[in-house]
C-alpha cells in the first residue's frame, strides 16, 4: 500500500515536471521519430520541423560494401559529416546484396569474400587488410550487412539520420539508360526481387534507431537497351503501379520510415505528381487515398546536376524555373499536391575544372530559401572498384 502511494506521488511529480519543463530540458530520445509529413513539412514526434541536409555514401557498387573504409574508420567518416553541420547520410545499397543473401541460404556474404569476388585474390586481400587496419572491430567473419549495421550504430551515436537508398539492382556504377537497371522489368530490374529487397531492408533497418527514411528507387529512366520494351512500359501510369507496390512493401515491413518517391527522366521530373495531372497514358491522377494509412509518410526526391539546364548560358532565373517545375513547386501553395521535397543528389566536379556557376550559386541560394532538404554527391574519395578500375578517384 505504502509502495502504491509512493508510486502515485512519484508519477504525479513527474507529470508536473513534464508540464513545466521546457522542451529542451525534456528532450526526447534522438531521433524523436517516427517522422511524418504534414503538407510540405517533415515533422518529428514532437511536431518540430526536420530538414534533411547531408551527403551521399555509396555502398551499391560492385563490392556492395560502403566505400572508403580502406582509408578511414566509420567513426572518423561520420565525425567529419557531423563536423560539417550535416544531419543525414543517404546510404545506397544494391538489390543484388539481398538476392545473394537468399541465394546463400539466408546468410550474407563476408566483406573478405565480397572484396575477393570484385577485386581478385591479391587486391581483394590488400584492401581487406586496410579496411581491418582502419576498422579493427571487423574481421574475416564480418558481412556486408554488418558493415551497414556498424554505420547505422555510429550514426545513432553521433545523431545522424540514415536515408537508405535502393540505388540499383545489379551492383555497380549507376545510372546509364543502357545498364539494364533503368526501369521495372528491365534486364536486371526484376520486380519481385525489388519488392523483396525493399521489405528485407525495411525489416532489417528496424534495429537501427538512426533509420528515418527509405527510397523506392534511384533515378528511374528510359530503358534504351530495348526500345520495344521502353515504348510499351516507360510511362507515368506504370510508375504509379510500381510506386504503390513498393511503398506498401516498405510500409508493411516497417511502419515508421518515411518513403521517398523519385520521378522520371533520372529523377528530374515529378510534374504530374505535383500538378495532379493525368498519369499518362491513363487518366488516373495521384491520390493520397491510394496510400491508405501512410499518406503522411511520402516525400518527393529530385536530382539536379548542371546538365539538366541544357547547353549554353543559363542564369538564376532559368535554374529556379527549371527546379520549380521539376518538383520544388510541391513546397508551395501553387501545387495541387504538396509534399516535402529533398534534393537527394546534386553536386559538382571538384578537381579544379571550370566553374559551374550560375548553377551552383543559384542552388545554394534557392534550395535553402525554399526549405528543401538536400544531400550532396558524395563523401567517398574513391571507389574500391568502379567500371573496372580499382581505387578510381571520385572527382565529384
Ligand atoms: C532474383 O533473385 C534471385 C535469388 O533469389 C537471383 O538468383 C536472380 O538472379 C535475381 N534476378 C535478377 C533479375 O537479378
Ligand atoms: C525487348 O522487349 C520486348 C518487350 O518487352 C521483349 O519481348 C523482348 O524479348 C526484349 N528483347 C530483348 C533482347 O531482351
Ligand atoms: C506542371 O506545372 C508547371 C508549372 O508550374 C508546368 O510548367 C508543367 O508543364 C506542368 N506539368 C504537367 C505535367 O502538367
Ligand atoms: C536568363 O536566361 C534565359 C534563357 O537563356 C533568358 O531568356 C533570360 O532573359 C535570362 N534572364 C536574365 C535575367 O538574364
Ligand atoms: C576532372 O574530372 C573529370 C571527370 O571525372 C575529368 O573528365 C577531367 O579531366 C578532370 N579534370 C582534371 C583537371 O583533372
Amino acid at each position: 500500500m505504502a509502495n502504491h502511494v509512493w508510486r502515485y506521488w512519484l508519477s504525479a511529480c513527474v507529470a508536473i515536471l513534464e508540464v513545466f519543463a521546457s522542451p529542451n530540458t525534456l528532450r526526447a530520445t534522438w531521433p524523436n521519430g517516427p517522422f511524418v509529413t504534414s503538407g510540405r513539412w517533415i515533422h518529428d514526434a514532437a511536431g518540430s520541423t526536420v530538414t534533411y541536409v547531408g551527403v551521399n555514401w555509396p555502398g551499391s557498387l560492385d563490392t556492395m560494401i560502403p566505400e572508403g573504409l580502406q582509408y578511414q574508420s566509420i567513426q572518423s567518416i561520420v565525425s567529419k559529416i557531423k563536423s560539417l553541420g550535416m544531419n543525414t547520410i543517404r546510404l545506397t545499397y544494391a538489390t543484388e546484396m539481398i538476392d545473394q543473401y537468399y541465394d546463400n541460404d539466408e546468410t550474407d556474404v563476408t566483406i573478405q569474400k565480397a572484396l575477393t569476388n570484385a577485386l581478385g585474390q591479391d587486391s581483394g586481400r590488400a584492401v581487406y587488410d586496410k579496411i581491418i587496419a582502419n576498422n579493427p572491430s571487423f574481421n574475416d567473419e564480418t558481412t556486408r550487412l554488418e558493415v551497414y549495421d556498424a554505420i547505422a550504430a555510429e550514426c545513432a551515436k553521433q545523431e545522424i539520420y540514415i536515408h537508405l537508398d535502393n540505388h540499383i539492382s545489379k551492383a555497380g556504377w549507376c545510372c546509364s539508360p543502357l545498364d539494364g537497371n533503368s526501369w521495372w522489368g528491365d534486364e536486371f530490374f526484376n520486380i519481385d526481387n525489388w519488392t523483396r529487397g525493399l521489405s528485407f531492408m525495411a525489416t532489417h533497418g528496424k534495429t537501427w534507431p538512426s533509420l528515418t527514411s527509405m527510397s523506392l528507387r534511384n533515378e528511374l529512366r528510359i530503358p534504351l537497351n530495348n526500345v520495344t520494351f521502353a515504348s510499351s512500359s516507360y510511362s507515368w501510369e506504370r510508375w504509379y503501379t510500381y510506386v504503390k507496390q513498393g511503398s506498401s512493401a516498405i510500409h508493411k515491413a516497417n511502419g515508421d520510415v518515411l518513403i521517398f518517391l523519385s520521378g522520371l527522366d533520372s529523377d528530374q521530373d515529378l510534374s504530374p505528381v505535383v500538378n495532379g495531372t493525368a498519369l499518362t497514358p491513363g487518366s488516373a491522377t495521384f491520390s493520397q487515398g491510394d496510400f491508405s494509412g501512410f499518406a503522411n509518410k511520402l516525400v518527393l526526391e529530385l536530382h539536379a546536376y548542371d546538365n539538366i539546364f541544357g547547353p549554353g548560358p543559363s542564369n538564376c532565373t532559368t535554374v529556379k524555373v527549371k527546379l520549380f517545375n521539376a518538383g520544388l513547386k510541391a513546397l508551395t501553395d501553387e501545387a495541387e499536391n504538396q509534399f516535402p521535397v529533398v534534393l537527394t543528389e546534386f553536386g559538382l566536379l571538384q578537381n579544379g575544372t571550370a566553374s559551374q556557376d550560375p548553377y551552383i550559386s543559384c542552388l545554394l541560394d534557392y534550395v535553402p530559401s525554399a526549405n528543401a532538404g538536400w544531400m550532396i554527391w558524395e563523401i567517398g574519395g574513391s571507389y574500391y572498384i568502379r567500371e573496372g578500375t580499382q581505387d578510381q578517384d571520385e572527382s565529384w
